[in-house]
């Protein structure tokens, strides 16, 4: 008995003391970084002492298109911009648009945003950025334009494809660990769009009227983490306007929120040709112009004008050196003045390749699987039709500011000849063609997207009767998911549906894949066709990673990050009429039922549910429980639950957690998202899951009060493995 307690006293002691050294050094860390910070503030306030009002203000805009001057006599650099979230965009000239066509600028490519999301996968979000960040410092770039974090409010928005998600707590986590990857290589992130950037229609007036409480618990959020946990050393300040105001000069989101609130301490900078004055901006606390459209740069708002405004007393010196000092701390935090000891970069590594290829298999979802039709067994079959034009089309190098000159990029029907054509025999037809011409003023060939081209479907049907399976590579192209312009509907472009009708009418053997960034309408295909993969934009490595997911090499795993309503009526800002707004306003009526929030409380039945998405295996989610059953409101929840794969074959499932308010003094959605975990499995493996919630993520914001609360009561944690399979719930009480 001695012995054990003597035992039990020396392991207390030997943890204490353990535990002790881990804050003390945490301590250390702490104090080291607060000197290096002061040391940094105080090289900083010994420069700008140094500099002329002119000089100042030459830090304050661009010289060109993707540059900011430095200043040679106090050995400032030159700052170095580049697009864009999911590639280091090619080298544009100095003064106009055109590539400078350089040979050394053939990035790597990885899925855009949405397909990022889909994998739920932060570690590769991670990866992602490092990635970026080692071909950034590669291309001599100290800032790379994203990622972008904008919540998806409609179907039909233009950039759904570079953004995430419809829920704020995914696109955090994912533009968390993004963030910190990327700017771990001496790179500055610029988080974008700042913010309520979710439509390009009018994107450049639009004024978004949405209440306080959805912009704090929809909107805000991915922001938030961004700068707070991720620590974004640059926010770029989006088109629109946000209640009245310009983003760009926006007192309220500018100096009250993402200064006070947040305590950004780095470069605001406008979207190109987003500012609109000097005074106004300078006072509300945007620190750098971008891409204005006037010749001069010296007459850009912040360049002679505000010289003018300080001399004229409107704009106070002590202004313009916080902005100085805001763009010398993101340079002392890139290690701009440290070269010897910054990252050197690399590009289009073997494993940057890697990381978009799994990028890429994570993201595709399988939607539908009949009769087990996926995998294809390529041993087992003699021939295959492979059909649709996006079997064969190239998308990293579309999309405008987002396009990526890819160093290669694999098309579905080249890996699928390169990797079975030896022994199968591909049967090729275009199906649709693009049908798109670019016209001033109109979105892109969307216009003409319905016709049918019957010659095409002859000859995809006649492949489809000759071959044993057939696939049909469809869904959208840039001319849809692009900058710029919204969608005109939800609708597959081209007769589509027609073809995949047809085709599946000739040989039932039919797998359709979905090649697209933003929701469309598959009410006319479910019914018809037995199998649908979600393949995304998927980069350089698209066709190599789709053709492992048909052939099950590759084991899907990826969930919708949005919800894919059956009929674009469904969605709640076409279902209250307010997409894309009148008169240059959009009133954000929804408030905070975005996405799954408006389909879940309002009882509608999607398409295919958030959170969604299938396996070639089965998974089985076991044992959920929490610790405790009262919590008090700084406590934090901790969850467990046990994950079987009940299937053979290796997988990986999604597990989310969804917490429900159940009496609540405002009306709050059927059910949020809290936490979630991707969690890999052999054959018959279980693994047991914790996950984390804290108390206060339960709140809702108080608009009376202006504050987050947390009300006494029942909640109910829903475990699933979408937001509308829930296999488990716990209730839990809030004193
Ligand atoms: C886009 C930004 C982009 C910038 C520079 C703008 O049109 O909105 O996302 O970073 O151009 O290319």
């Amino acid at each position: 008995m001695n012995v054990l307690i003597l035992r039990l006293k020396i392991v207390v002691k030997k943890s204490c003391s353990a535990l002790f050294f881990i804050l003390l050094a945490a301590g250390m860390a702490n104090a080291q970084q607060s000197l290096n910070n002061s040391k940094q503030e105080e090289k900083i306030r010994l420069l700008i002492n140094q500099m002329t009002l002119q000089e100042k203000v030459s830090l304050l805009h661009a010289n060109s298109k993707f540059y900011v001057s430095g200043i040679k006599r106090l050995g400032i650099p030159e700052l170095a911009l580049s697009d864009g979230p999911h590639g280091v965009r090619a080298e544009i000239n100095r003064h106009d648009w055109a590539y400078a066509g350089w040979t050394t600028d053939s990035a790597t490519c990885f899925p855009p945003g949405t397909a990022l999301a889909a994998t739920w996968n932060p570690e590769l979000a991670s990866k992602q950025g490092l990635v970026l960040g080692e071909e950034a410092r590669f291309r001599q770039k100290d800032v790379l334009l994203g990622p972008g974090i904008n919540i998806i409010r409609s179907p039909l928005g233009g950039r759904n494809f570079e953004y995430m998600s419809e829920d704020p707590f995914l696109i955090s986590r994912m533009a968390v660990a993004y963030i910190k990857a990327l700017q771990s290589k001496d790179v500055a992130v610029s988080v974008k769009h700042w913010v309520a950037n979710n439509q390009e229609t009018h994107r450049d007036s639009v004024d978004v009227q949405v209440s306080e409480r959805a912009f704090r618990e929809i909107y805000l959020p991915g922001f938030k983490a961004a700068v707070t946990e991720g620590g974004a050393y640059t926010v770029m300040a989006a088109y629109n306007k946000f209640r009245g105001d310009w983003c760009s000069e926006n007192e309220y989101l500018n100096r009250q929120i993402l200064r006070k609130e947040f305590g950004f301490k780095g470069v605001l900078m406008t979207d190109w040709a987003a500012a609109h004055s000097t005074v106004k901006a300078a006072l509300s606390g945007l620190d750098l112009e971008m891409g204005t459209d006037i010749k001069d740069y010296n007459e850009w708002y912040f360049a002679n004008p505000l010289i003018k405004a300080v001399e004229e007393g409107k704009v106070p010196i002590s202004v313009v050196d916080e902005k100085v000092a805001d763009v010398l701390r993101v340079m002392f935090k890139t290690k701009m003045f440290d070269e010897e000891h910054r990252e050197k970069g690399k590009m289009n590594t073997p494993e940057h390749q890697k990381a978009a290829y799994n990028s890429a298999a994570e993201a595709a979802v399988l939607l539908q699987n009949k009769g087990d039709i996926l995998p294809i067994n390529f041993n087992k079959i003699q021939s295959i039709a492979i059909i649709g034009d996006n079997a064969t089309r190239k998308h990293c190098g579309a999309g405008l500011s987002s396009e990526i000159k890819a160093l290669y990029e694999i098309t579905p029907l080249q890996a699928i000849k390169q990797k079975f054509g030896a022994h199968v025999k591909i049967n090729f037809a275009q199906g649709y063609e693009k049908q798109s011409t670019f016209k001033e003023g109109s979105n892109r060939g969307q216009g003409n997207s319905e016709n049918v081209d019957w010659k095409l479907i002859k000859e995809a049907v006649k492949v489809a009767r000759e071959s044993d399976v057939v696939i049909i590579f469809g869904g959208l192209n840039h001319d849809f998911d692009t900058e710029s312009f919204d969608k005109q509907n939800m609708d597959l472009p081209y007769g589509q549906e027609v073809l995949m009708q047809e085709v599946t009418k000739a040989n039932p053997n039919t797998v359709v894949v979905i090649v697209a960034g933003s929701p469309v309408k598959l009410a006319d295909i479910v019914n018809r066709v037995p199998a649908i993969l979600w393949s995304w934009y998927g980069g350089m490595e698209a066709g190599n990673a789709v053709a492992d997911i048909l052939s099950g090499k590759v084991n899907p795993s990826g969930k919708l990050p949005f919800t894919i309503p059956v009929a674009l009526d469904q969605s709640p800002a076409h279902a209250l009429g307010n997409f894309p707004g009148k008169d240059l306003k959009v009133n954000y009526e929804e408030d905070v039922l975005v996405g799954y929030r408006w389909f879940d409380t309002k009882k509608i039945q999607p398409q295919f549910p958030f959170g969604y998405g299938l396996s070639y295996t089965g998974f089985a989610l076991n044992n959920f429980s929490t610790d405790k059953k009262i919590y008090e409101k700084n406590d934090i929840i901790h969850a467990k639950l046990v994950v079987k794969n009940t299937g053979s074959r290796y997988g990986a499932e999604v597990v989310q957690l969804y917490v429900s308010d159940l009496v609540c003094s405002v009306l709050r959605p059927e059910k949020e998202l809290k936490a979630f975990e991707k969690v890999f499995l052999q054959p018959g493996e279980t693994k047991t899951v914790e996950l984390a919630v804290k108390v206060s993520d339960l709140a809702f914001y108080d608009e009376g009060k202006k504050s987050w609360k947390v009300e006494a009561g029942e909640f109910v944690l829903q475990l699933g493995n979408s937001s509308r399979n829930i296999s488990k719930t716990v209730k839990i009480s809030v004193e």
